[in-house]
């Protein structure tokens, strides 16, 4: 048995953190801003209470993304700034964690050309951040951990800032190896997380207050496939749905080459699910598509998006393009707008190709200029602008569910929320708190969103 003075020395080890201020900075997918509310709840055990000042922190942890250069070099120009930080106060903590990290020769360029950084690690050392901190601390050099070792995330403690809704992770990695992609090398092999877990979670999320569920994956749709016991993402899905307090399910990313008939049904079926699939096809010519190794074609996608529609009224289909990669021609391109005439995207999200070191297609001969590559992606983006506005213009006089979020970041006067197919809606009504879900009629139609007014019950 420890005396009490023995436990108050032990608590003073493990809350380190007290008195101190914390700041997170994250860049990159939902995943990765799960990952930060993790993080937050590990350093807020140890004492650490959050700033949004970097002025004012004790530590500071930038969860980097790599999935493209432009978050790259955002991290490298704040790192930057933060050095004069660092001369004002040496005391500071700096940590830079996530996918950019996770690779070697990254992590070895941080620490070189920031040479006050104290803490670099990957993602799969999360779960020991505690213990990296206290080491940084203890030690004067910079703490380094790219262990590859896929860490065992159930149990860990997570800091959510909404009450009303939540990430949740059913499976983390990705094994498919798109040729542009890094992900599967800095997040690993595919792993799902058991049912129990997930539902254990979800239940324990709903009696806290929380209605709509957010379940996260590079790919969805294979979840289940390594686990002892054989399950599926539907049948996940159908379950949750079944969860009492829970109104509204989500969930990304769907890779087309897995998404099964049987997802589309219980979509349809399910009246908790979301009717929204985020369906990334990345570009419209099979040539492309077989030299990112995607293994579909257009004509597969497109049968795709008809079954989808037609067995989900109302659904909305969004999408993720790459524009430019190597070898792309004019009539890839071409493609490319076809297929957008012919999907009508609700919504796309669009890049043009970075190079990621170490992938397949950054080896390919045909890399495009820049200028090429920017020209096109206005042209996608010119396409899809106009149908996004036709899709949120057939919802005129319509009246939607949404769920409150707030007020309006660039009218303050204004509420907003968004409908079960993630469209965003601005709406006037004083006093209305987050997280109610209210009806809303439509009067107005932008590209970006909606303008409508309340309902009463
Ligand atoms: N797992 C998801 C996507 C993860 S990355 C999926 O498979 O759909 C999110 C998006 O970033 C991708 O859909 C793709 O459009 C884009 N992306 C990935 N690598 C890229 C690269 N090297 N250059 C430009 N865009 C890229
Ligand atoms: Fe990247 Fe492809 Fe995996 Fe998505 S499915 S994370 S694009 S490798
Ligand atoms: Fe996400 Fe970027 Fe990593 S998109 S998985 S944070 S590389």
């Amino acid at each position: 048995m420890l005396s009490s003075n023995c436990h108050e020395a032990l608590n003073q080890i493990e809350q380190f953190g007290l008195g101190k201020k914390y700041q997170m900075i994250t860049f990159g997918c939902q995943m990765n801003e799960h990952d930060s509310e993790v993080m937050a709840a590990l350093v807020e055990n140890l004492g650490y209470v959050e700033t949004v000042n970097p002025e004012e922190a004790d530590l500071i942890i930038i969860n980097t993304c790599a999935v493209r250069q432009k978050p790259e070099d955002k991290v490298a120009s704040l790192l930057g700034k933060f050095s004069k930080l660092k001369e004002k106060n040496p005391n500071l903590l700096l940590a830079v964690a996530g996918c950019m990290t996770q690779q070697q020769e990254l992590a070895h360029y941080i620490k070189e050309r920031f040479p006050f950084v104290n803490l670099i690690f990957g993602t799969h050392a999360l779960p020991r951040l505690p213990e990296l901190i206290k080491e940084a601390i203890r030690y004067k050099t910079v703490v380094v951990d790219l262990s590859e070792d896929y860490s065992n995330r159930e149990g860990l403690p997570v800091v959510r800032r909404t009450f009303y809704k939540a990430w949740l992770p059913v499976i983390y990695g990705c094994n498919n190896y798109c040729s542009y992609c890094i992900v599967p090398y800095v997040r690993g092999q595919e792993r799902s997380r058991e049912m129990d877990n997930i539902l254990n979670e979800a239940r324990s999320l709903t009696a806290k207050g929380v209605i709509e569920l957010t379940l996260l994956g590079q790919n969805v749709n294979s979840y289940g496939h390594d686990l002892p016991k054989k399950i599926s993402f539907p049948d996940l899905l159908l379950k949750l749905n079944n969860l009492d307090g829970l109104e509204r399910i989500r969930f990304m990313t769907s890779h087309p080459k897995d998404l099964s008939v049987q997802l589309i049904d219980a979509v349809s079926r399910g009246e908790n699910i979301c009717e929204h699939f985020h369906l990334p096809v990345q570009s419209g010519s099979n040539r492309i598509l077989n030299q990112m190794n995607r293994h579909y074609t257009r004509e597969y996608y497109l049968t795709l998006v008809k079954k989808i529609r037609d067995k989900v009224p109302g659904v909305a289909i969004t999408t993720d393009f790459i524009v430019g990669f190597p070898g792309e021609t004019e009539a890839d391109f071409n493609d490319t707008l076809l297929l957008i005439e012919e999907a009508r995207f609700d919504n796309a999200f669009s890049f043009f190709y970075s190079p990621r070191k170490n992938t397949a297609a950054a080896a390919l001969p045909d890399q495009l200029s820049n200028e090429l590559k920017e020209e096109r992606l206005q042209r996608l983006n010119n396409l899809q602008h106009r149908i996004s506005e036709e899709h949120n213009k057939s919802l005129l006089h319509h009246e939607v569910e949404v769920l409150t979020e707030g007020n309006s970041k660039n009218k303050p006067e204004l509420q907003t929320g968004r409908t079960r197919t993630n469209k965003l809606v601005h709406f006037e009504a004083k006093g209305l708190k987050p997280g109610k879900l209210v009806k809303v009629q439509i009067t107005e139609a932008r590209t970006w969103n909606l303008l409508g007014e309340l309902k009463g019950d």
